[in-house]
């Protein structure tokens, strides 16, 4: 029986597709904090305040927690979940390098923190200020 020709399923075709999927599985959004830091501030339309960001951090909005009730206001140690107790890595990117380097990570902890800490999402200066404070802490 004679094999079948599929044109389409040549062997470059199939190694084309093998690396595109390759890529695929790569982290999709890798980035730094600089980075970040940059475009939230860029959306914000202001300068980054670390200060601010450092009284945003640590303060309570009007609800129960602070920021620093689950990642403490010495943010290069770890912290502790508020509720679960479950240990938190350290926020600051000086102790604990993979932070900030996924920006889909850090988008989808911004939403949901900011809403259980202030009761809405955190406007894109707020974002750029924590950064920033994040960014002057060393260990
Ligand atoms: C109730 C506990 C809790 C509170 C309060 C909290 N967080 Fe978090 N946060 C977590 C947990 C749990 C994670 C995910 C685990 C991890 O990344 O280590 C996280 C992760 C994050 C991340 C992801 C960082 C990255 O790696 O890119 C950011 C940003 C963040 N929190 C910001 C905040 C900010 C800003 C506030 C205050 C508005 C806040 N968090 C308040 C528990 C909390």
């Amino acid at each position: 029986m004679p094999r079948p020709h599929f044109p389409l399923f040549s062997k470059s075709l199939l190694w084309a597709i093998a690396l595109a999927a390759s890529i695929a599985a790569l982290p999709a959004q890798a980035t730094s904090p600089k980075e970040q830091l940059d475009a939230y501030a860029a959306q914000s339309g202001q300068a980054p305040q670390a200060a601010r960001g450092q009284e945003f951090f640590t303060s309570k909005h009007g609800h129960d927690w602070a920021c620093a009730s689950c990642h403490t206001d010495k943010p290069t140690v770890e912290g502790k979940h508020a509720s679960t107790g479950k240990t938190i890595k350290p926020m600051a990117p000086a102790a604990n390098p993979d932070r900030f380097s996924d920006a889909a990570k850090t988008e989808k902890w911004f939403r949901r923190n900011c809403n259980d800490v202030v009761g809405r999402e955190c406007t894109p200066a707020e974002k750029a200020d924590v950064i920033a404070w994040l960014l002057t802490l060393k260990p």
